[in-house]
């Protein structure tokens, strides 16, 4: 059975995509069976695997819906598969909400085929909304991704409010996997102010590797790839391999 991590925080920008491709890419080369499911209608991680999307594709949208297979709608790269997204997702949130077990449509839809994985990275959007409940509610951990600028903690307490919420009502198992420092820059006080403040908070669930702020990994995904293809020998591929290798550890001991 695979574990469903979700890559969530509802700040935009903090590194929840280039997270959720990078380590995805990077447990794939680890030899893992990855599966990344493209849950943001901006549909990023799609673009940044390279993915395009034509008119008949299907994507989480229908997944989540239930009006198709969620095999059908998983494509295959070279870095490991993915479940793509589009515009339409965007749309689900009113369509849910009319819907019977609502908070667990993405759970079903990835029930079919999770035996098929040993990890299924979830991409979440920038909001706690009905798509996100859904995220968690699928997951068995939460992975937090937390930008080094300033207020990189605002916003984290009602997060781990939705994460209570959801773990006392409806998925009782979910933990935290941990929580990744991104964008850090070791030339100012101001990066290492927030490691410090982050690890007050969350302890030993803050990873070791922190990733710092690249050019290559801003870079990669307008050419459709993950630093390790993009850039196999930058610092950028070097921390997110490392990511990956704690991540495994932890699980894997
Ligand atoms: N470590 C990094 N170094 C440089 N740029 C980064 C880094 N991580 C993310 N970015 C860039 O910052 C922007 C926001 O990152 P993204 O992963 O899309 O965040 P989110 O998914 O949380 O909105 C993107 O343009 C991305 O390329
Ligand atoms: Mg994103």
């Amino acid at each position: 059975m695979g574990k469903i991590i979700a890559i969530t925080n509802q700040k935009g920008g903090v590194g929840k995509t280039t997270t959720a491709v990078n380590l995805a890419a990077c447990l794939n080369y680890h030899g893992k069976k990855v599966l990344l499911c493209d849950f943001d209608p901006q549909g990023n991680a799609t673009s940044s695997l390279g993915v395009t999307l034509g008119k008949h594709d299907l994507t989480s949208y229908e997944a989540l819906i239930g009006t198709q297979r969620t095999e059908l709608t998983i494509k295959h790269t070279r870095h490991g598969d993915i479940m793509p997204c589009g515009m339409d997702l965007a749309g689900a949130e009113p369509e849910l909400a009319n819907m019977q077990n609502r908070e667990y449509k993405l759970r079903e839809a990835l029930e079919q085929i999770r035996d098929k994985y040993d990890y299924i990275l979830i991409d979440c959007p920038p909001t706690l909304g009905l798509l996100t409940i859904n995220a968690a509610a699928a997951a068995d951990s939460v992975l937090i991704p937390i930008q080094c600028e300033f207020l990189a903690l605002e916003g984290v307490a009602q997060l781990i409010k939705v994460f209570k919420a959801v773990k006392a009502n409806m998925n009782p198992k979910l933990e935290i996997e941990g929580v990744v420092l991104t964008m850090y820059d070791s030339r100012t006080n101001l990066s290492s102010q927030v490691a410090e403040e982050v690890k007050r908070y969350f302890g030993a669930k803050v990873y070791h590797t922190m990733i710092p702020r690249t050019v290559r990994l801003a870079e990669a995904p307008s050419f459709g790839k993950p630093v390790i293809e993009y850039d196999k020998y930058s610092r950028g591929a070097e921390c997110y391999l490392s990511l990956a290798e704690e991540l495994l550890s932890r699980n894997e001991k």
